[in-house]
């Protein structure tokens, strides 16, 4: 059966995708940022995922709030990306693991989700970030299959619902008959808001308290509404389902392997965690 190495869960803002490809990795502004990516990149080293779950949030450039999916799964044998309009260089394709897509799918909706299913699918800086700052300079060693949350369009599924699929693909993962290596990411959050009146709003000591929960007390954030989550976190800091999703897919109990958190980067709280599933 497939195996789930551990849980990634990141920060993904526009300006990461400019700040790589202009390399200012050691700029002052980007150093504590990039610089918490190096123990990532030694597990990743030791740990050889083949292929990556991402839990993410399309902004626009594959669904528009005309046509918005609660739950959208990628079941494509590539992924490519777009200009999103935010002026960053596009990056290579990825290549998809249908097989991997079509058994979360199925699993999923005999445990009653109700998904989109996507042939098609264009992906964007929230899967790319993440992908980038894992393996730079390289062009992807793994296959993926992307898992769309939305955080966009109102209503949001709750952080309970966003639990429950995250320990739904889970299960999934683990019957999978593969001797795939997986990895699970979550790519979102933590407290911004790009808009209104509180535009500029990070909330440190919610994020501080969101990710000690994610390791004792994963299931914290499932007894905030949307709107609580919208008030502690920002109207775009409710990306962080991403993370519980993710964290939810480990299983029960998970162990910290690593953690960052730097603010701000553009106008967002940047989180990084690294987990491994500890039963
Ligand atoms: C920013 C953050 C995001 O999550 C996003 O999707 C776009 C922009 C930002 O802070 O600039
Ligand atoms: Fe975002």
């Amino acid at each position: 059966m497939a195996r789930i190495l551990g849980a990634i869960a990141t920060s993904h803002v526009p300006a990461i995708g400019r700040a790589i490809a202009s390399q200012l990795q050691q700029d002052p502004y980007w150093k504590p940022f990039f610089d918490g990516w190096a123990p990532v990149h030694r597990w990743l080293a030791e740990q050889r995922p083949d292929v990556a779950v991402v839990f993410y949030n399309d902004h626009g450039l594959n669904f528009f709030l005309d046509k918005m999916p609660t739950f959208a799964v990628g079941a494509a044998p590539e992924y490519r990306n777009a200009d999103e309009g935010w002026g960053i260089p596009q990056v290579l394709p990825f290549t998809g693991d249908t097989a991997l897509s079509w058994h979360l799918i199925d699993a999923l909706i005999r445990q009653d989700f109700d998904l989109t299913t996507c042939q098609e699918m264009l992906v964007d800086h929230a899967i790319t970030n993440p992908l980038q700052l894992m393996y730079p300079g390289q062009a992807w060693p793994v296959r993926i299959v992307p898992v769309c949350i939305n955080t966009v369009q109102f209503p949001l599924p709750s952080a309970r619902r966003c639990y429950a699929l995250g320990e739904a693909v889970g299960r999934a993962i683990r019957s999978w008959d593969s001797d795939a290596r997986v990895v699970v990411l979550g790519s979102g959050g933590l407290s911004h808001q790009l808009d209104g009146q509180r535009a500029g709003f990070i909330n440190r000591d919610f994020d501080l308290a969101f990710l000690e929960s994610l390791v004792h007390d994963p299931r914290w954030a499932t007894q905030f509404s949307t709107a609580e989550l919208v008030e502690k976190a920002g109207t775009q800091g409710v990306e962080l389902l991403m993370w519980l999703a993710a964290r939810a897919a480990l299983g029960e109990r998970a162990t910290q392997l690593h953690r960052n958190y730097h603010l701000p980067i553009s106008n967002t709280a940047s989180g990084l965690m690294l987990m491994e599933p500890a039963d």
